[in-house]
Parts: structure tokens; sequence; C-alpha cells
């Protein structure tokens, strides 16, 4: 075991420690956000409006189960692949008795029971359904309807609230409460296909050309078109057909009502994948997400995810999940609304089940300081609760550079939410998984019609597998620069990068070139699972959490990316430099080399 795991146990959830303001006598506060940037405050929400109150407890084993987690992920570790079960895992997360008795004493002093409550497997988590006067007097606070000026998106939230002091340690985190992200889809701009590049010019472009990064001989007409055919060639994962008979899995995220389309798909696999025509995924519906197959209606986030990590896969088993997004919500209705933030629903679903795919791309993300950070920190609990079951957790690491989540940069707002409003970079959320950035063309460089996302949390500290390389980029940095803009002791994302613009997708009917690191996520996680098919083939455990293995024997199965850039907030951000840098990462896959490296 390496020593240098033990400072990697403290790091991958925990978080430094807000100061918080003083609270009525017998109260102590528990969370307290500025009132945040983009949205005003309205009037108090109806009394008898219903919240749909989720409360974390504290996850008792938390501590053992991270170091199970970097154990079970570490190449160098006598249990490496040696993940845990379903069972094991609740068992570790479990809330202490105490804890459990505590809150369902307090619980009941407003007359809640237990029948009026929904636990998570685990007991970790307790979800009720209450009016707004009671949660007011149970959190000692004061809601009121907020307004995103932008959007018009309305929210009942709060930017302070407090518990009684007896119960503050047996409490994690309750929202909705000081919650104001805003979950977006990390696509960027779409380009119809009447660029003549996109259709008939650049399928006449005949003959191959050569990356300089990989040496990889691609068709010519992949510099303007990415195909499934081009990420093989380009990741040398040509010729490799996974075994249907191999017990791998592979799963995409959706939200926010986008919905797969399977004669979208259909028309992808006739272009793209002849091969796997007639096939199609598994739909799962969490939260009542639905599953609309009015061709009108295709999402365009979706197609591109379930088209190329499916395509690519193929024929591993796959799935696509539809979490329910937020319907239009009415602060004075009288039905119970969730307003919570989609993806910990998803995780709850998914954790609930005793089979989840082995690898799962989201290409979905929040501006990280617009998320609170104990439910940060809870976000990240429930990822290393997968990853210590086996599965690999991709994540797109955003489309707007070191800026926030506003494609226009002349009005990007690169402020903290803090109440000091000083200027900052913003670093996505979540980024402590595996955070995948873009290239573009062959050779590949970083994107710059849009920006590879990237840079360093505010939130998360440096987890030891990544200080070597992030170590050595800080110190290539010019001094002082960007000094007070970022966090050079953070988590730097991405980890790694892939094609990301371009794309030949089928929506609606049509072919569509589309890019973002909507496109680069599900790429990287359709190569997760061609490695995981090698894998188990041999009889070995597929590769769970991914990071810890890509900083160390990974290493040499990427084409470093030493070009390009990723703008944002009016600075021309971080370089592609050689080794990591937070614009492409660790660089693009090799799947013939890390084959073999694994
Ligand atoms: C691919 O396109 C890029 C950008 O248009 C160009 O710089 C590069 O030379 C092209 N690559 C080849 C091999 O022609
Ligand atoms: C797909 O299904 C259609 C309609 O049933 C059939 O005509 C076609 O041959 C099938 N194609 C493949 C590759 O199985
Ligand atoms: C598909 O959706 C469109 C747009 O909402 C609607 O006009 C159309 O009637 C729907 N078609 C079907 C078959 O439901
Ligand atoms: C594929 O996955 C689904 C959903 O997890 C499962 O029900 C099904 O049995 C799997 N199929 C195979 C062939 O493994
Ligand atoms: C924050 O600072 C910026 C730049 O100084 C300014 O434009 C903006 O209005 C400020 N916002 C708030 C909420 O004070
Ligand atoms: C990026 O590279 C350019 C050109 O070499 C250099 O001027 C600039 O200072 C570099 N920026 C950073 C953030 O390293």
């Amino acid at each position: 075991m390496r020593p240098a795991f033990g400072a990697l146990v403290l790091a991958l959830c925990s978080s430094l420690v807000a100061s918080l303001p003083s609270a009525t006598p017998g109260y102590r506060v528990k969370e307290s956000v500025a009132p945040p940037r983009g949205w005003t405050k309205g009037d108090e929400p109806a009394a008898d409006h219903v919240i749909v109150l989720r409360i974390g407890l504290p996850q008792h084993n938390f501590n053992v189960l991270e170091q199970h987690l970097f154990e079970v992920s570490d190449p160098d570790h006598a249990r490496y692949g040696e993940y845990l079960s379903k069972e094991k895992v609740e068992e570790l997360v479990a809330p202490h008795p105490s804890s459990l008795e505590a809150v369902d004493k307090w619980l009941a002093s407003y007359g809640l029971e237990e029948a009026d409550l929904t636990r998570s497997p685990a007991k970790d988590w307790v979800t009720i359904k209450v009016p707004v006067k009671t949660v007011e007097k149970m959190l000692d606070t004061k809601y009121n309807v907020w307004k995103h000026t932008a959007s018009g998106d309305v929210l009942v939230r709060t930017t302070s609230y407090s518990l009684p002091a007896e119960l503050y340690d047996y409490i994690d985190v309750i929202q909705p409460t000081t919650m104001f992200g805003r979950l977006r889809t990390a696509r960027s701009t779409i380009v119809w296909n009447d660029d003549e590049d996109f259709s008939s010019a650049a399928a006449a472009r005949v003959g191959t050309i050569t990356d300089t990064a990989s040496g990889a001989a691609v068709d010519a007409s992949c510099n303007r078109t990415i195909t499934i055919k081009c990420l093989q060639q380009l990741y040398n994962a040509e010729g490799y057909t996974p075994l249907a008979t191999v017990k791998n899995s592979i799963g995409i995220t959706g939200y926010l009502e986008q919905f797969a389309n399977i004669q979208d798909l259909q028309s992808f696999y006739a272009d793209q994948r002849p091969d796997a025509l007639n096939t199609s995924f598994n739909f799962v519906s969490v939260k009542g997400g639905i599953n609309d197959q009015n061709l009108t209606l295709s999402g365009a986030e979706a197609a591109l995810d379930v088209q190329f990590a499916f395509g690519l896969s193929y024929p591993v088993n796959s799935t696509f999940w539809s979490t329910a997004g937020r319907p239009p919500f009415q602060p004075d209705d009288r039905t119970p609304t969730n307003t919570n933030e989609p993806y910990v629903d998803w995780l709850d679903f998914v954790l609930a089940q005793k089979e989840v795919p082995l690898s799962i791309s989201t290409s979905y993300g929040d501006d990280e300081q617009t998320v609170p950070r104990s439910y940060a920190i809870r976000a990240c609990a429930g990822f290393a609760q997968l990853g210590v079951r086996g599965v690999s957790v991709i994540f797109s690491s955003g489309d707007f550079g070191v800026g926030d989540g506003n494609p226009d940069p002349a009005t990007q707002e690169c402020f903290t939410n803090d109440g000091r409003n000083t200027t900052r970079f913003i670093p996505v959320f979540p980024a402590t998984v595996t955070s995948v950035g873009g290239t573009e063309s062959v050779p590949e460089v970083a994107v710059s019609r849009f920006f590879s996302g990237g840079g360093f949390s505010d939130y998360f500290p440096r987890p030891s597998y990544q200080d070597r390389v992030v170590r050595k980029f800080l110190s290539n940095l010019p001094k002082g620069l960007y000094k007070d803009l970022y966090n050079p002791q953070g988590r730097g994302f991405p980890d790694v990068a892939s094609q990301g613009d371009r794309y030949r997708i089928f929506l609606r009917g049509v072919p569509r070139s589309i890019g973002g690191t909507s496109a680069s996520s599900p790429t990287f996680a359709g190569i997760v699972a061609l490695l995981n098919d090698h894998r188990l083939r041999s009889q070995k455990p597929p590769l769970g959490f991914l990071n810890p293995l890509l900083y160390t024997r990974g290493l040499a199965g990427f084409n470093d990316i030493t070009s390009g850039k990723n703008p944002g907030c009016g600075t021309e951000g971080f370089n592609a430099t050689t080794g990591w840098d937070p614009v492409t990462g660790l660089g693009t896959p090799n799947f013939g080399k890390l084959k073999d490296l694994l």
C-alpha cells in the first residue's frame, strides 16, 4: 500500500470549512449563503406551499468507505478491483443509530411519523413533505420566492437555515434551502448541415491524414466531421469488437426533458454502425422521467450521448435513464414539487439498484458556487459509492473555458457568490469524478469554437494522485498570473479529453453537426466500456473509479495535447501544455495502448 493514499482518503469528498453567522439562542446556523447574483428576492410563499424536504444524515463510516475506494481503485494495491457489494456499501453509509433517533424525535415533535417519511435503502436520506410554514419553524428561517432574472425561473428558497444545537451534528444537509443551482446541459452550439464541409464536401475529401500526437492515420474527412469510424481510428480502437457475451454495460443519464429517440438512433446506426441496426437500449425512468418518442421532441443532448456512447461500444448492454426534470414550477400551487437538483435523485435511484452499468456518462453540470458545499459533498459521496462498487463515473468538463455557464463570453459573470463579489474563475460541478475536456481537428488541439471547461475546484482539495502532474503544471505558470482567480490547492480538472466538435448525429430525422464537451464525455465512456470488455474477457474485474489508475499506470496510454487554450472571464484562460493541463487533462485516449497497460 502506498502511503500517499493516506492523504487522499481525507481528500475525496472533504472540503474547507466556511465560517457561519450566529443564530437564535438554542439554534446553530447550519448553512448560510450570500444572496445569489442574478436572482431577486420576492414575496413570501403561501404558508401552505408544500416543500419536499430532503434531510441527509451523516454517513457514519464514510471514511472507511473512502479507504476501501482507494484500495480497490489503486492498481498497485493488493485489493485492486475487489469491489464492494450494494449491501456492504449501505452498511458503511448507514447513519449512526443515535443520529436516526435524534432526527426521528425532532420530526415527531412536528407531528411527522414514520408513515410520513421516505427513506433511502441505507437510511442516510429522509424525505418528507411539509408546508413551508412548518419548515420555517423547524429550521428557524424564512423562505421567499426568488426569481432568476435572465430566465424567469422561480424557486422557493432561503439564504440561511439553522438547526437546534443538539441536532447540529446529527444532520449533514437539508435541501431545498440554500440551493440556487440551475443544472444545464454542457451542450454547445449546433451547426446545421448546410455547412458545405459537413455533408458532401467532407465525404468527398478522400485519403488519410496523420495525427501527430498519436501517430494514427485517419480518414481526411475526420478533420471536419467526426463519426464513429473517426474516433476508432484516432483512438486506436479500429477492429476491436466487444463480446456481447461478457457481462459488461454502459449507461447515459438524461435530464431536463431530453428524450433519446430510437428512430434517430436507427438512422445513425444505418449511417455509421450498420451492424448495430435494429438494436436499442434499455430505457429506465427515474422519479417519473418520461420517454416521449415523438420525433419532434427528440433532444440533441440525448441524441448525441446515446448515439456515440452506444455506437462506440456496441454490442455492450446499454441503458438510458430519463430523470424527471423540473416541471414549470408554481410557488403558489399546493402540489408538492421536487425542486432539488435532479442528479441526486438519479444517484438515489441507481444506488438502490443491485446492478449498475459499469461505465456511466453525464453531460450536465452546474457552476460549482451555485451548489451549496454540503450538498456538493453529499453528491460526491454518492459518486464514491458507485466507484467502490466498480462503476466508472464520467462527466463532461463544461464548454465555457475558465468562465461561468454563460455561453456569451461578453456577458460571462466571473464573480464570487460569497457576498464579496470578487472576480474569480468559475469551476464546474461535479468535477470530483472523471472529468472529460474537448479537442478538435487532426492533429488534435484543444477546442476553440467553444472552450473546454477547466481549472481548479474551490470546494475540493487536490487529491494526491494528481499531485505530481498538477504541481508541475502550476510551477510552469508565469509567476503571479491569475493570482486570486483560482485555487491552486484545488482539485484540477479535466482529467482527460476527447474530440468534442463537429460530431455527425441524427436529430429529428436529419443529420446534424454538433459539438461540446457533451460529445467528449460519452466518447470517453464508450472507450472505457471497450476497456472493460477487454478486462472482463480475461476474467479481470472492471475498471471502477478511474483516476488513481489514469494518473499512474494509465499515463502512457494518452496522447498529450499541447496546443490550444480555454479562455473565459475576459482572460486567455490556461494553455494546453506538455503533460497534464486544466484544458485537456492528461490528453486523449489510445485504446490499444491502454488495453495493454491495464
Ligand atoms: C485540419 O484542420 C485544421 C483546422 O482547420 C488545420 O489546421 C489542419 O492543418 C488540418 N489537418 C490536416 C492534416 O490537414
Ligand atoms: C432491421 O429490421 C428491418 C425491418 O424489420 C429489416 O428489414 C432489416 O433487414 C433489419 N436489419 C438488420 C441489419 O437486421
Ligand atoms: C409530436 O409533438 C408535436 C409538437 O409538440 C405535436 O404537434 C404533434 O402532434 C406530436 N405528434 C404526435 C404523434 O403526438
Ligand atoms: C442488460 O441490462 C438490463 C438492465 O440492467 C438487464 O435487465 C438485462 O438483463 C441485461 N441484458 C443482458 C444480456 O445482460
Ligand atoms: C459585482 O461586481 C461587478 C464588477 O465590479 C459589478 O458589475 C456587479 O454589479 C457587482 N454585483 C453585485 C451583486 O454587487
Ligand atoms: C500561454 O501561452 C502564451 C504563448 O506562449 C503565453 O504568452 C501565455 O502567457 C501562456 N498563458 C498561460 C496562462 O500560461
